[in-house]
């Protein structure tokens, strides 16, 4: 089917070039960035709504993949050849609607951090809408790569089907720093900063990430 030409050959050779770079990105469209960072702009409050508003040590339980941290995005860019950043946009929404549906579940209708959490919801429902509408359906009908598509199954399993292995305990404020990290290391082109040293996604970002994780309880 495929007649072998010099164009082929160049096109080859030219997506043989794009592999090498580890992440295929695509500039974040402008609606999506003003209601990513309408969203940051939420964020500032979580340490009053999340932490303060909270009994000391606070957790709740959730998939051990909605522990999604900064960490786990350069080890899949690592392990999944020719990733497209798009990829692992899908899969930060996927995470972070779980996260915020388990955070709203734990919130009694009067509880003071009900209204945060709920806005917080509505303009990630916002941005999600936003992201949907940016990209060709197709985007969202492709295959994914076998080890996020094995992420994604069990982030999407049924919750008593999941092993209590397979459950973390983690505070909702430690949850919502790492859905801020890790957007703004996802969508960096909405959030680069003049400072080409600040690389959202850089180490130097990854341990503050990792306090507050407990195992699950026996
Ligand atoms: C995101 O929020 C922080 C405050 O929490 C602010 O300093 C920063 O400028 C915001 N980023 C953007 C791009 O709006
Ligand atoms: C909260 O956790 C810290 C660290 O694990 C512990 O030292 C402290 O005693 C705990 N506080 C309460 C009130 O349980
Ligand atoms: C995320 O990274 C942590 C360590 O940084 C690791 O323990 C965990 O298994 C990773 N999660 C997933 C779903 O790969």
């Amino acid at each position: 089917m495929v007649q072998l030409s010099a164009s082929t050959c160049l096109l080859g050779g030219l997506l043989g070039l794009l592999l090498l770079v580890p992440v295929l990105t695509t500039p974040t469209p402008p609606g999506l960035c003003t209601a990513l960072k309408t969203l940051n702009g939420s964020l500032t409050h979580r340490r009053r709504y999340m932490k303060h508003n909270f009994p000391i040590n606070y957790t709740i339980r959730v998939h051990y993949e909605e522990v999604f941290r900064l960490s786990n995005i350069s080890r899949l860019k690592l392990k999944v050849e020719g990733l497209e950043e798009l990829v692992l946009q899908r899969l930060w929404f996927q995470v972070n609607q779980g996260v915020l549906k388990k955070i709203i579940r734990v919130l009694p209708e009067r509880h003071p951090s009900r209204p945060y959490t709920a806005e917080l919801e509505s303009r990630f429902r916002d941005a999600e809408g936003v992201f949907v509408q940016a990209h060709p359906p197709e985007v969202f009908q492709q295959e994914l790569p076998d080890s996020i598509q094995d992420l994604w199954d069990r982030l999407t399993e049924e919750p008593d089907r999941v092993p209590e292995s397979s459950w973390r305990y983690a505070s909702p404020k430690y949850l919502l720093d790492n859905f801020r990290r890790t957007m703004q290391c996802l969508f960096t082109d909405c959030f680069a900063s003049t400072d080409a040293h600040d690389d959202y996604c850089a180490i130097a970002h990854w341990r503050k990430g990792r306090k507050k994780l407990l195992q699950p309880e026996s």
